[in-house]
């Protein structure tokens, strides 16, 4: 019994998919909860114009009936208002009407540091946006509906999941940057309370709930590092300082630190999990980067595209949801169930026999 997702959708298509596969019967989800999380992803200091005209909302086409789930596939719908921009430039089939709106001209001019240039050559496209549409962020929307639909499974077995920015200076770095016409990245942290030990395997790499982790974040647009608990640090110091000693109370086996971000060979250890993810400059510059044209080879200076200044505030809320279903999965894989109530059950007795409580 596993999680599965699947998305499809392009930045300015009709929609974001979302299907969900391997849920239990009866978890009671809520729209609210959801929008939400859609919201907060739009949020941030640094974002683009578009996120006004978006707004997110969350359609659900199957798999729930009356806000609880039926156990079945679970089809969420993120319409794209901007769509309505681009009804010819991004419409499914040949348009029938005379080109307009926008995506009416074929970009060339690929920016560096996007999917534009290598994926012109990957899929042997001519029209650089057949490979930026898919390969922009926007899609994230989807994974933060799925996100939100496994923090609700979580929270039934005691787990809660929680994205922040670290560090403090991004207002000023953002402001900065935004008066230069340039962009900036940062770091965000993900914390999970309450995981009981005993989520993810150090039988097989696959299994490794670190390694599913450094997964999920690295497979996010704009991602260029990860690390669990101390991680790069911890290169830097002495064993003895590294690790975090066991001692046992009559609530079960604890540590005075978590250098070790609640995960050892893979597998959790009942600390709090703690991951970061560093991300990279936006790409996308309102001071263009130098390119060459795809067909011509002529110099010149990449798209610019409406563009966030910064997203890392919407990376967290981004992060937080891939963490989140990558526990879900986890925690579905070690408990079961085609009823919650049977999931719920494996789990409390589970933690009755080791025995731990939650700090
Ligand atoms: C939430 C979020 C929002 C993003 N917004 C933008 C943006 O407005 N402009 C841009 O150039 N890149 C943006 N990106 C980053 C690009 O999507 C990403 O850098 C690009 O697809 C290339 O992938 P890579 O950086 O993983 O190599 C965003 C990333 C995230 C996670």
């Amino acid at each position: 019994m596993t999680l599965r997702l699947t998305t499809a959708g392009e930045s300015h298509g009709p929609a974001l998919v979302a299907i969900v596969t391997g849920l239990p019967a009866g978890l009671t989800l809520e729209r609210d909860a959801i929008d939400r999380d859609l919201a907060r992803r739009q949020e941030g200091y640094g974002r683009s114009p578009r996120q006004r005209i978006e707004q997110d909302r969350v359609e659900v086409l199957a798999g729930l009936r009356h806000g609880r789930t039926l156990g079945t596939p679970l089809a969420l719908v993120v319409r794209n208002r901007d769509h309505e921009n681009w009804a010819w430039g991004m419409s499914p089939w040949p348009p029938e009407r005379e080109p307009a709106g926008k995506g009416k001209e074929p970009v060339t001019l690929p920016r560096p540091g996007h999917a534009d240039l290598a994926g012109v050559m990957k899929y042997g496209l001519e029209d650089a946006r057949d490979a930026l549409e898919r390969a922009s962020a926007r899609h994230t929307a989807a994974i933060v509906a799925a996100g939100a639909v496994a923090k609700a499974l979580l929270r039934e077995i005691g787990i809660e999941v929680a994205g922040a920015v670290v560090g403090d200076d991004l207002e000023e770095r953002i402001d900065a940057a935004r008066a230069d016409r340039d962009t900036v990245g940062g770091v965000v942290e993900v914390r999970a309370r309450g995981v009981p030990p005993g989520l993810g395997s150090y039988a097989t790499k696959e299994e490794r709930l670190d390694a599913r982790l450094a997964w999920t974040l690295m497979g996010t647009q704009a991602v260029k590092g990860v690390e669990a608990g101390d991680g790069f640090a911890l290169a830097a110091v002495r064993g003895s300082e590294a690790h975090d000693e066991i001692r046992r109370d009559e609530s079960g086996y604890r540590r005075d630190t978590n250098r070790a971000g609640g995960i050892e060979a893979g597998v959790s250890n009942g600390e709090e999990i703690v991951v970061r993810a560093a991300m990279k400059p936006l790409p996308t510059l309102m001071r263009p980067l130098a390119s060459a044209d795809l067909g011509t080879g002529e110099a010149g200076q990449a798209l610019v595209e409406r563009s966030d200044v910064a997203a890392v505030e919407a990376l967290a809320v981004v992060a937080e949801a891939c963490v989140a279903w990558e526990l879900a999965r986890a925690a579905r894989e070690k408990f079961g169930g085609d009823a919650l109530e049977d999931l719920v059950a494996a789990r409390r007795a589970y933690v009755e026999r080791i025995p731990w409580s939650a700090r």
